[in-house]
């Protein structure tokens, strides 16, 4: 069971990277599965209904997404009827949208679980509570996908050593920072403390820089816009049978 994980997309050019990459890396390898992280990808800020249609028409199956899940007000028309679409599981009871999502291939069930940490990320149900309680409802999946949504590295993969054996994979998102520890934890469940991001590289985070810079050096508010210009894709590619992870930064040509 092949498995290609797109970190968080960043506006029009991180789906443009998605939409120029994914057919050039399809020569290379193969995946049964494409799950992308799409919290941002509507100028950074949330998901419309039209761009959800623009990414699942790339090849993306499963879209994950985070603390910007409700920035677009539009997503509340569609998240009830989007089974495609998963946001953090420990949101308050009775918040519209799922939590998880299963999805059935070759005869497999592979469950995708979007969880949000609590450190530097607001005030949220405890995640590792959450996880208990979903891996146990769902114990009959063959496979079992997290991505784990967290700012505290330290957070992130003290989650993954708690769930590690009961999860496939766990796969941090949210920093936009590619992070070099992928791996297989002792229990055997794949992990990367962050995917990266998928956008501009002229950026700070796939945003413009000046804003940015701007907020930071005087704590005035700025509007943040996704950044244009070249981009590349962040990902990582597993084989959850085999289980191997393989790290990915592609540029857009
Ligand atoms: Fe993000
Ligand atoms: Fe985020």
């Amino acid at each position: 069971m092949k498995v290609l994980f797109i970190g968080d997309i960043v506006g029009g050019s991180g789906r443009n990277a998605v939409a120029a990459i994914l057919p050039e890396l399809a020569r290379e390898q193969s995946w049964d599965l494409c799950i992308a992280n799409a919290e941002n990808s509507a100028g950074g800020k949330g998901i419309t209904a039209a761009i959800a249609e623009e990414l699942l028409a790339t090849g993306i199956d499963v879209m994950t997404m985070g603390n910007h899940t409700w920035d677009n007000k539009e997503i509340f028309k569609f998240i009830d009827d989007a089974h495609y679409l998963v946001r953090p599981a420990n949101y308050p009871i009775n918040v519209p949208g799922q939590g998880y999502t299963v999805v059935e291939i070759k005869g497999k069930r592979v469950a995708v679980i979007n969880l949000s940490g609590q450190v530097f990320m607001g005030s949220m149900d405890c995640p590792f509570a959450k996880a208990d309680e979903l891996l146990l409802s769902l114990s009959d999946c063959d496979y079992i996908i997290i991505d784990f949504h967290g700012e505290a590295t330290a957070e992130k993969v003290g989650f993954a050593r708690y769930v590690d054996g009961r999860a496939a994979a766990v796969i941090g998102t949210h920093t936009h920072i590619q992070t070099a520890d992928e791996g297989l934890l002792p229990q055997g469940t794949l992990y990367i403390t962050d995917v990266g991001a998928t956008g501009a590289i002229n950026s700070v985070l796939g945003m413009e820089v000046g804003p940015v810079i701007k907020r930071l050096t005087t704590k005035l508010p700025q509007r943040f816009v996704a950044a244009k210009g070249p981009a590349m894709m962040c990902a990582v590619l597993m084989d959850l049978s085999a289980k191997k992870i393989l790290r990915i930064a592609l540029t857009a040509e």
